[in-house]
């Protein structure tokens, strides 16, 4: 039998500028970044074959190192096997990126202005990671200084006071920006909520428990989505996406602070059926993909399956959005189920961070 085995000739270093690398004693190295350095990534690029290209990236401070190797035949059995199945396919990947948090402007406002530039080439440009799928919250969030929604005052069911807040014109739309520039406009955003305005909510709050949507609001809450993205739509920003809502389920957990509505699956799937989807789909964001859940595996596949069991409501959602935080406890076969169940709907990891657990609390650069 013909085997191909790999054969890595490493063809020198990339015109990338280096890792300027810094040891803070946690067993790897951070690649310092300020005002006039910061090291780049080499831009991808494509090779004939037999050949390929091998980006590494480890704790020693190889950040995207580039090497190039060939197959050759051989019959040599090797300890590391690569199978390929042309003919399986996945779901398309629709981009990697971060969130547009009010913390992440802040971290940026804490730097002069050519270290933002560099640290936001590092992530979008194309010397960089070039992220391409980004989050943006409506309003407030956990990652926020304080609570806030867009509608802040009495009752207003018709949002005639809704507005952005200050933290939209100093935190993120400049970065946002700034982003878009960098990508060359190949930037894409789904918008994500946490809480709505207190006055739309059954406990009169941002966050605590069965702080649930009052039904009269149901159709507030829906036209309350396509005021943001008028308001963004003005600063020259467009969606690609929504979700219905950051973790539904941080309104049933006792004791949690952060701010969120709770939606069981009957309730959202009535608002989502007779309220956003038509709402979105009859407006100029029509196209916008609609997204469920935003919540961890835990929830899967049970709470779609009870959400589009309705056919209507399940005619107007897109996807299923999943966040990282119990993965350690939670099977992705979750993810396969789910993806068997509703084959026409995408899977998209929308909120990864660390940080999260009680003995989390430091951020240790270079782990
Ligand atoms: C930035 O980092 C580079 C490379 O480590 C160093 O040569 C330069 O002095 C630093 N500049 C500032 C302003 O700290
Ligand atoms: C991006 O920024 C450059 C330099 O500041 C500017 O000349 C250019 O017009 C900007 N491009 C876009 C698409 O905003
Ligand atoms: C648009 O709105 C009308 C009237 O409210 C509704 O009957 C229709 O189903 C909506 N269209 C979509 C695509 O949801």
């Amino acid at each position: 039998m013909l085997l191909v085995s790999a054969l890595v000739v490493l063809i020198g270093h990339s015109l990338a500028q280096e890792c300027q690398k810094r040891d803070y004693g946690n067993d790897g190295h951070v690649c310092v970044c300020n005002s006039t350095y910061c090291d780049t990534v080499p831009p991808p690029s494509r090779v004939e074959p037999p050949s390929y290209l091998i980006y590494t990236s480890n704790k020693a401070g190889l950040r995207f190192a580039k090497s190039e190797g060939r197959f050759i035949e051989s019959n040599e059995i090797s300890d590391k096997t690569i199978q390929i199945h042309p003919n399986e396919k996945y779901q398309e990947i629709f981009g990697w990126g971060g969130a547009f948090t009010d913390s992440t402007g802040v971290n940026l406002n804490s730097l002069d202005e050519p270290a933002q530039d560099n640290l936001l080439r590092a992530y979008f440009s194309n010397d960089g990671i070039e992220y391409s799928l980004c989050r943006v919250p409506i309003g407030g969030t956990d990652f926020s200084e304080r609570g806030y929604s867009y509608d802040d005052g009495d009752e207003d069911p018709k949002l005639e006071n809704f507005q952005l807040a200050p933290e939209d014109f100093k935190l993120k739309i400049p970065f946002i920006k700034k982003a878009q520039n960098l990508t060359w406009g190949n930037l894409r955003f789904f918008a994500s909520v946490w809480t709505a305005p207190k006055w739309m909510k059954t406990n009169r709050e941002y966050n605590g428990m069965w702080g649930f949507l009052r039904y009269e609001m149901y159709q507030s809450w829906a036209d309350y989505f396509v005021k943001f993205f008028d308001k963004y739509s003005e600063q020259g920003i467009q969606f690609w996406g929504l979700v219905t809502g950051n973790e539904p389920s941080l309104a049933m957990v006792p004791f949690t602070k952060i701010n969120s509505v709770a939606w069981t699956p009957a309730m959202l799937s009535t608002w989502v059926r007779d309220n956003l989807g038509p709402t979105i789909r009859n407006s100029s964001y029509s196209k916008i993909k609609i997204m469920m859940l935003d919540d961890q595996r835990l929830f899967l596949p049970w709470y779609p399956k009870l959400v589009l069991n309705d056919e209507t409501t399940h005619m107007y959602v897109d996807g299923i959005a999943v966040h990282w935080y119990y993965d350690f406890l939670l099977s992705p076969r979750l993810l396969t189920e789910t993806h068997d169940s509703f084959p026409d709907k995408f899977l998209l990891a929308t909120e990864a961070c660390h940080g999260d657990k009680p003995f989390q609390k430091h951020v240790d650069l270079g782990l």
